[in-house]
């Protein structure tokens, strides 16, 4: 029986990566703060309760990396102050905490020699450099190299996974760990958080139901390679001990929206086909962020929820009540489990 750690694993990606680990018989144990303002939430109000061996530490876990010194066979580093992008933007300083907490995971995996670490980086540690409206191409994992110089990440955001990734290296280089990276692009599924854009667009839209006319932040034709959360928790359980030891991996589709393309999926689905406009006054990020799936497809990873379910299961999840409402169906990642 393995034994895993899930740090930030009350957190919105956490939470289904500790369901999918508790699935394939992993005993769990979930350390987590739960932080104001991210999208933690108390195992007493996941979607799914968890079952089996489980337990869950409220605790920051730079205080359980300073009192507890036992051997996990995997450590899955979640934690992290993340948010939607005004916080990424407003808050740059605040976010900067992730330098701190992963310098503390690292230097206690270090110690302890845990079987293996997967670090959840993100697809903002890319170049931005690659992602503007004249130049953008599809980011693969070779993309960055730190042989080569590197490119300008997102924020204080994109450079401490970035950063994150750097102390992974001299991890596997220097001190002889296993550890592998993840990069996700925008994951996002029933229960995530409303300051995150997939939802608080499926909720305004539904809220703005027969309108002429709605809104989308920023030009609304920036692009995002939107995934559904259990299908990155899938890709990261069956890929974790057959990357090769300090390898990253993209957690993406391949498929580049539109945010004014994604609205027209919504509405479309609510059932009336209103003109769909940008709001310059709000923020829109890099304008395209998509990955290459050459690396994940070599690894047979293809996602199994496509954007028309994803919309709606998540329009049917807010119907229902928002966060309390569990999903309506299981497939994928953890179904039938
Ligand atoms: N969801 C995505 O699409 C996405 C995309 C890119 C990267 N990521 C990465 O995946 C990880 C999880 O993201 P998420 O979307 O679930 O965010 P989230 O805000 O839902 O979860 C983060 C969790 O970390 C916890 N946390 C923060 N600081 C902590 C600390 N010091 N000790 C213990 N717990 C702490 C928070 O309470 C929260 O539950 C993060 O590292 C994030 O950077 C996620």
């Amino acid at each position: 029986m393995s034994r895993a750690l899930v740090t930030g694993g009350a957190g919105f990606a956490g939470r289904h990566l500790c369901l999918k680990l508790l699935s394939e018989g992993v005993d769990v144990v979930c350390v987590d703060s739960l932080v104001a303002d991210t999208g933690a939430l108390h195992p007493d109000r996941w979607p799914i309760s968890p079952k089996g061996a489980f337990s869950f530490l409220h605790e920051d876990c730079r205080q359980f990396f300073n009192r507890f010194q036992a051997r996990f066979d995997y450590v899955f580093h979640f934690a992290a102050i993340v948010g939607g992008r005004i916080k990424l933007e407003t808050e740059a300083l605040y976010v900067a905490e992730d330098l701190a907490i992963d310098a503390a995971m690292w230097q206690w995996a270090a110690k302890t020699r845990p079987g293996c670490v997967a670090y959840l980086s993100s697809s903002a540690a890319y170049p931005l450099s690659l992602q503007q409206a004249e130049v953008h191409q599809k980011l693969s994992e070779d993309m960055i190299d730190f042989s080569k110089a590197l490119g300008v990440p997102d924020l204080s955001y994109g450079w401490a996974k970035l950063t994150g990734e750097y102390l992974m290296k001299l991890y596997v280089e220097r001190y002889g760990g296993r550890a592998v990276a993840y990069r996700p692009f925008s994951g996002y599924g029933e229960d995530q958080d409303l300051a995150y854009p997939f939802p608080a667009i499926c909720k305004r839209l539904m809220e703005a139901e027969g309108a002429e006319e709605v809104f989308v932040w920023g030009s609304g034709h920036q692009c995002r390679d939107f995934i559904h959360i259990s299908d990155c928790a899938d890709f990261i359980w069956r890929s974790v001990d057959r990357l090769p030891n300090g390898a990253s991996l993209n957690l993406s589709t391949g498929i580049a929206t539109s945010f004014i393309d994604f609205a027209g999926i919504v509405c479309r689905q609510i059932g009336w086909c209103p003109m769909i406009s940008g709001m310059t006054d709000k923020p829109e990020g890099a304008f395209f962020r998509c990955g290459d799936t050459a690396l994940q497809s070599s690894f047979g990873l293809s996602p199994a929820i496509d954007l028309t379910e994803g919309v709606n299961r998540v329009l049917d999840h807010l119907r229902c009540g928002e966060k309390d409402c569990p999903p309506r169906r299981l497939t994928g990642a953890w179904a039938g489990k």
